[in-house]
């Protein structure tokens, strides 16, 4: 609920940060609808704001007299697709920490062991889609390497990171965080999977970085995605941004994605009411999960209808 002091404080920051320069209606309308086709995030009136204090901040920077000047660059000027990753960029939230959601990892590290050891799996491959900052994705390999070393015999596993952010892929490429990131994390996972700088800050060791690699993708384009035969679907804190039918959309591809036994794991509350004739709703209170069933293959190719 939006009160009173909350629509000043708003106003305010509108007067504040964009001078001479609120977006009227069918603005705001223009800048919210281009921004819902081409990434899926929907912009609440409430948001108002923040979509006006981001896109003025950017169009100051790059001099741009007015609004409608800065959308027709976007749309059609020279470096437009460019300018659209530094704006998308800006406009998306990028907030994550490592094990961010304790019951979906202690899931994921179950899941992991009970493949390694009893379905005699050697190799999962899991997927941190809308990884942001890559603290989600390093978090699956801590589990996935735990899990495989801890099991009898050769096992291997791989992550990939994706978002539609270069700049927040271009830090999770890096693996190096500011020390504070690691606070609360178990010690277990510190001394076995950082290593601290010259400058206090700490870095992800090698050895899971190399199982680790990112690249970009858009949620909204998986059919290009070429990912198959995921064993893990880790997808949190994205959705939440999107229209309910898009969230179904996306569930329906993301299945398509796994191996049989393949989970998949959404954010608590991200989609409700959604069921997959190949897959079965894992019973887990906190977290909202499937599992697909071991005789449906999910790899095929992604070309027809969203079902
Ligand atoms: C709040 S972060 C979630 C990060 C992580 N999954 C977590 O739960 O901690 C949301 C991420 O989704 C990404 N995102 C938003 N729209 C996207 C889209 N259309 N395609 C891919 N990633 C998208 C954003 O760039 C951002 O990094």
């Amino acid at each position: 609920m939006v009160n009173a002091e909350s629509n000043n404080a708003s106003t305010q920051l509108r007067r504040d940060l964009a001078p001479g320069m609120a977006m009227d209606d069918a603005q705001f309308e223009q800048w919210r609808d281009l921004l819902e086709s081409r990434t899926g995030m929907t912009l609440t009136p409430e948001r108002r704001s923040f979509l006006e204090a981001n896109v003025g901040t950017r169009l100051r920077e790059l001099g741009f007299p007015s609004y409608q000047a800065y959308y027709e660059k976007i749309l059609y000027g020279p470096g437009a697709i460019a300018e659209w990753a530094t704006l998308v960029d800006r406009l998306t939230v990028q907030e994550t920490r490592f094990f961010r959601d304790a019951d979906a990892f202690d899931l994921v590290a179950e899941h992991a062991r009970n493949r390694y050891r009893e379905c005699g799996h050697g190799t999962l491959e899991a997927w941190s889609v809308g990884c942001a900052t890559g603290e989600e994705a390093f978090s699956l390999s801590m589990l996935l390497h735990w899990a495989a070393n801890e099991a009898p015999g050769r096992r291997y596993y791989g992550v990939t990171g994706t978002d539609i952010s270069l700049v927040a892929l271009e830090k999770a490429r890096r693996a190096v965080y500011g020390p504070r990131r690691l606070a609360g994390m178990d010690p277990y996972w510190q001394s076995h999977y950082f290593q601290t700088l010259a400058d206090d800050s700490v870095s992800v060791i090698p050895e899971l970085r190399k199982r680790t690699s990112f690249s970009q993708l858009n949620i909204l384009e998986l059919r290009h995605a070429p990912m198959y035969g995921m064993g893990i679907i880790f997808c949190q804190n994205v959705l939440i941004y999107f229209r309910r039918w898009r969230r179904r959309d996306i569930a329906n591809r993301l299945a398509d994605r796994l191996a049989p036994g393949g989970l998949l794991i959404l954010g608590q509350g991200e989609l409700t009411g959604w069921e997959h004739p190949e897959l079965t709703p894992v019973a887990a209170s906190k977290v909202l999960a499937w599992q697909r069933s071991e005789s449906q293959n999910g790899n095929r190719s992604d070309h027809g209808p969203a079902r």
